[in-house]
């Protein structure tokens, strides 16, 4: 069941992500300057492990397993590829309203703000429901075979963009990003007030 151990890291680490970034929003909501390069960077995680390796991962090989050991989840289980589907919207929602903030000055600030809220809240809801309605029945109904083949597609998953070591470009992404996210969450220097 390496999968599932898998998909938890994947949802610890996409958690942390999403903190940052709504921690960053609120410090600025304090007065704080906006660091554009930090949420530039934050986002393109989002975008290239959330939306590119891990719902796929989720939606190819997990999903199709658990729905037809357990036919009746099928509900929750379209409930959570609609999810994916909502989560790319108001993820550039993200996007377009960050470039606005950026290029327009504070009076874009709050609809950044509202839109970093919503598709936090979403994607955080999103992962609980996962975890909660899906891991669980899965660990108990799927077979040893299932679980080897589901494994070796995990194992075997390659990225679109980073080719065939994308945990290794994922990781080194990770730490550029704390590297720039200022301190005490990250390792970068404090934000000037
Ligand atoms: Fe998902
Ligand atoms: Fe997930």
């Amino acid at each position: 069941m390496k999968s599932l151990t898998i998909i938890r890291n994947e949802h610890r680490s996409l958690g942390a992500v999403l903190f940052c970034l709504k921690h960053l929003v609120s410090e600025i909501n304090q007065g704080k300057h906006p660091d554009f390069r930090v949420f530039h960077g934050l986002l393109m995680y989002i975008d290239r492990f959330l939306d590119r390796y891990h719902h796929p991962k989720e939606s190819n090989y997990l999903f199709p397993a658990v729905l037809e050991s357990n036919p009746e989840l099928a509900p929750v289980i379209e409930e959570l590829g609609r999810q994916h589907r909502e989560g790319e919207q108001l993820f550039i929602r993200v996007l377009k309203a960050l470039s606005a903030f950026e290029y327009c000055g504070p009076s874009q600030f709050s609809e950044f703000q509202q839109a970093v809220t919503d598709y936090t809240t979403f994607e955080y809801e999103h992962a609980h429901k996962e975890e909660t309605e899906v891991l669980p029945v899965a660990e108990k109904s799927l077979s040893i075979e299932t679980w080897e083949k589901i494994d070796t597609a995990f194992l075997n998953h390659q990225d679109p963009l980073f080719g065939d070591k994308p945990s290794g470009e994922f990781n080194k992404l990770y730490k550029e990003i704390v590297s720039i996210v200022p301190a005490p969450l990250g390792l970068g220097d404090a934000w000037e007030s």
